[in-house]
């Protein structure tokens, strides 16, 4: 996982939660990397993991919760970092469509490294867009802020349900349907 995703995380923590968490779920967690990240480098997923678990522990938040808290924040630092990517589209719906064949793409340029996640569209019509997300990291609740976020951008809203595929989170089916216009 790259170290933008832990840089911004505990940039959020300590927004949120103050120094003295973001020390404890460090010392607590145990990690290989001492907790010391750099934007660019790359680093265990399991460090993620243990980070999350220990915050949840913390604040009595779930991981879901935290991830989906999380994302909203991630986006705003996709938009900012990355404007050329979400600037090409004028509507959530076919931003959404294109993360498997062009943005995530694009982002595998960057970092040829990246753990992404893959999205499989099912239907998609104006309105509508059924696709499947599929990640052995089990992210899909960060899926789920970025893409409620995605709406936000375009001042748009949407009904966003999903679907567990397998009961451990690495597929779930998302349903997304435009509710304005
Ligand atoms: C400009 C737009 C975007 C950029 C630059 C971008 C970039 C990235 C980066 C750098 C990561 C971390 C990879 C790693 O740590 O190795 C990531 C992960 C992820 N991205 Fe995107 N992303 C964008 C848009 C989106 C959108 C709109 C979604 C909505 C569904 C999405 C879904 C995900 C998910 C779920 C992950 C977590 C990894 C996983 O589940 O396996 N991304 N993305």
């Amino acid at each position: 996982m790259k170290g933008i995703v832990f840089t911004e995380f505990l940039e959020l923590v300590e927004d949120k939660f103050g120094l003295e968490v973001v020390d404890k779920i460090i010392e607590q967690s145990n990690l290989p990397s001492q907790g010391v990240y750099t934007a660019i480098g790359t680093y265990d997923f399991s460090e993620m993991l243990g980070l999350l678990k220990h915050l949840s522990e913390h604040t009595q938040l779930s991981i879901d919760d935290l991830l989906l808290v999380y994302s909203e924040h991630f986006f705003s630092v996709l938009a900012s970092s990355y404007p050329g990517l979400i600037d090409k589209y004028k509507d959530p719906i076919e931003l959404l469509s294109s993360i498997e064949n062009h943005i995530h793409v694009e982002v595998r340029k960057i970092y040829p490294d990246a753990e992404l996640p893959t999205f499989e569209v099912l239907e998609k019509s104006e309105s509508k867009l059924v696709m499947i997300y599929k990640s052995s990291r089990a992210m899909y609740n960060f899926g789920l802020g970025l893409m409620r976020k995605t709406f936000e951008h375009f001042d748009s809203t949407a009904h966003i349900s999903l679907e567990k595929l397998k009961p451990d989170g690495t597929e779930v089916k998302f349903s997304i349907v435009k509710t304005n216009e």
